[in-house]
């Protein structure tokens, strides 16, 4: 095939301010000079897959302005065909307002913009591209509705899908985790979308595969993944690192695992190489300025 990866998602212009304490209701803090960067669920998943080589296309909405731009040049810059991508002059450019904390953890508002106007129709047009990649990475950034076409085209067309249900929704179409080869989820998004509230990494991988994901992987941030599949419950160990800023590391783990996976990879190894991109990401900050390349991973510390 064609693409190793199609990412059909959002893509976010970034507006990063550091802080030293979160805000409470009604308070003001003073934070450090904005960082504007290229962000969005789906498209760091597909810069993500293209920084390490995965020969990528992108199905996105962008507005016709100054982050419209600058995402479609983060994107090229690399690697990502962005021919899919919708130039919207009816729309702006989705924005994510960001607070990182001394931790680097963060908290993150989006503004939708051109991301919600991203349709089935869209999908429709891009069925070619659909069918000329291997696997097709979601996430739930961008109308329900257009995601589950999407899900529907992959499975047409004989495409493993792999699915990010972030930001996470009060339940799942049933549909939508069926197709999920694996669904990638974080302790949080595992929890809610099992309905296990106080079990344990374990119990919501296995409850999610009865409720009908064909595999489970649920990334434990520094303590690496769990995964299950067919074959059972695999451990992939984390990797030490200094974090610096965690924002879009789920999606770069996401991007790469469905890297990885399109190549040939078993769950495991893909999920073990993508834990490693996840940790480098967190080393730097902003979400796609952090990705790395395959060169820049052999700096990393094994785990
Ligand atoms: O997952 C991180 C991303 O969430 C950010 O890049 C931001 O744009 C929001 O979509
Ligand atoms: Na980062």
């Amino acid at each position: 095939r064609g693409y190793d990866v199609l990412v059909v998602g959002s893509a976010n212009a970034d507006l990063t301010v550091r802080v030293d304490r979160r805000p409470g209701a009604g308070e003001t803090v003073l934070g450090t000079d904005l960082v504007e960067s290229a962000g969005g669920k789906g498209a760091n998943q597909a810069a993500a897959a293209a920084r390490i080589g995965g020969r990528t296309a992108l199905l996105a909405r962008v507005g016709k302005d100054a982050y419209g731009d600058l995402l479609l040049a983060a994107q090229r810059a690399a690697g990502t065909d962005v021919t899919p991508v919708v130039v919207d002059a009816a729309a702006r450019t989705g924005t994510a307002m960001i607070i990182v904390g001394p931790d680097g953890d963060n908290s993150i508002v989006v503004s939708p913009g051109a991301n919600a106007a991203l349709t089935p129709q869209d999908v429709a047009a891009a069925r070619q591209t659909v069918a000329a990649a291997t696997v097709l990475s979601l996430q739930l950034e961008i109308p329900i509705e257009t995601v589950r076409a999407a899900a529907a085209t992959a499975e047409e067309c004989g495409t493993r899908v792999v699915l990010n249900p972030s930001p996470v929704p009060e339940r799942l179409a049933p549909e939508l985790l069926a197709v999920a080869d694996p669904l990638v989820v974080n302790e949080h998004e595992a929890r809610r979308l099992s309905g296990v509230a106080d079990g344990t990494p374990r119990d919501w991988a296995h409850a999610l595969r009865e409720l009908g994901a064909r595999s489970v992987v649920v990334t434990l941030g520094g303590d690496g993944a769990l995964l299950l599949d067919a074959e059972g419950l695999h451990e992939v160990p984390g990797v030490t690192v200094d974090a610096v800023d965690t924002t879009g590391a789920g999606d770069a783990f996401t991007g790469a695992l469905a890297t990885r996976l399109a190549r040939g990879d078993g769950l495991p190894d893909a999920a073990r190489f993508a834990v490693r991109v996840g940790a480098a990401a967190v080393t730097k900050p902003g979400a796609q300025p952090s990705y790395p390349t395959l060169a820049d991973l052999d700096a990393l510390p094994q785990s």
